[in-house]
């Protein structure tokens, strides 16, 4: 049963596409990229974070961009979004007609400076011409905060530092904020109070939670998010994942494992768990990896379907 707390509908946004292949080392072909999105909006999922328009010499992964957008059969009531550090990505994007951009910036100084080559004012002020152009156009824009509980290089991130760049996101026009725990070393009481911050600056429904689940935390502090209404979040199916800048840390919580919480708690997310492990499937087998959910693992396994050695 739903506690009377807990939010009756939560929006999952699929990362997988993006966080989860950009680490990748191997090349992924577009087509299975595409392939991939397709298979997640035939399992239910709204959102989907489709690929980044970066640097190909910092994230080789992600240069077949234009390809994957183009190649995406788009599903009437879907969102796509794609990631633009800048003018430039911006530029790219914009001809393949996202619903939604993504900023990205950080609540750590040196993260910023490994992830996109600025400090947090200068990629403030690379972003704000970013959302002016995209809002002209009519396109959402979304802002994420990596390492706003703990950074690889600084550690412990204060709650403060969240508040400030969501404070600067708003005051470039920002419209929706992702709390991001990148290395995944967040606990619950942790999580809260960077969410908190957040919360100053934005309204409830334009906060979400992005939690990658290195120490294993990342069920607690979705759940200790539903009990602040919050109720959007990014995961990533079969957990794919790691950031190629933060050394260590695993993928995106996986999307099977937050639905079947979910779905247990009597919220509603629109997903087919039994399509989305599908979806699972399919991209673990193109990339020869192991499934990284829990809960596909369990599902295939009672289905009697052969799981890669090495998984379990
Ligand atoms: P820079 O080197 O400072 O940029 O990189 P620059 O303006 O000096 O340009 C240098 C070169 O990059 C030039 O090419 C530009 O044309 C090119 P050259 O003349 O040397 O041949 N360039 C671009 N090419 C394609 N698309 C672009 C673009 N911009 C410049 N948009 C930049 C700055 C941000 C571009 C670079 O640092 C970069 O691409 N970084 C990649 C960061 C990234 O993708 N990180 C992973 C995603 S963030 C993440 O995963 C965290 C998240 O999941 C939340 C969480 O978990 O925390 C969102
Ligand atoms: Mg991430």
């Amino acid at each position: 049963m739903t506690g009377a707390a807990l939010p009756r509908f939560v929006t999952i946004v699929d990362v997988g596409p993006r966080d989860g292949l950009q680490n990748e080392k191997e090349p992924v072909a577009a087509a299975a990229k595409i392939e991939l999105i397709h298979r997640l909006q035939d399992a239910g999922v709204r959102e989907i974070e489709a690929t980044s328009f970066v640097s190909p010499k910092w994230v080789p992964q992600m240069a077949d961009a234009l390809d994957v957008m183009a190649g995406i059969r788009r599903r009437q009531g879907v969102r796509y979004s794609v990631l633009t550090p800048n003018m430039k990505g911006w530029e790219a994007a914009q001809a393949t007609k996202p619903d939604e951009i993504v900023v990205f910036g950080a609540a750590s100084e040196a993260f910023s400076q490994k992830n996109i080559n600025c400090s947090i004012d200068e990629s403030i002020a690379r972003f704000a011409p970013v959302v002016a152009a995209a809002r002209a156009a009519g396109v959402k824009v979304r802002g994420a905060i990596s390492c706003s509980v703990g950074c690889p290089y600084e550690g412990e991130i204060p709650p403060e530092r969240v508040g400030r760049v969501a404070r600067l996101m708003k005051e470039i026009g920002v419209q929706h904020v992702g709390v991001a725990d990148t290395i995944g070393v967040g606990t619950p009481l942790k999580v809260r109070a960077a969410m908190l911050a957040a919360l100053e600056h934005y309204p409830l429904a334009e906060v979400s939670g992005h939690f990658h689940d290195t120490y294993g935390q990342a069920l607690s502090n979705i759940h200790e998010c539903l009990q602040l209404g919050i109720h959007t979040f990014d995961a990533s199916v079969s957990g794919l994942g790691g950031c190629p800048y933060a050394k260590g840390a695993t993928g995106n919580v996986a999307t099977e494992d937050v639905v079947y919480l979910l779905h247990g708690l009597g919220i509603e997310t629109g997903i087919d768990l039994d399509k989305l492990i599908d979806a699972g499937d399919f991209i673990r087998r193109a990339i020869g990896k192991p499934n990284g959910s829990r809960v596909a693992r369990a599902l295939l396994a009672k289905r009697g379907v052969a799981i890669e050695a090495g998984c379990a």
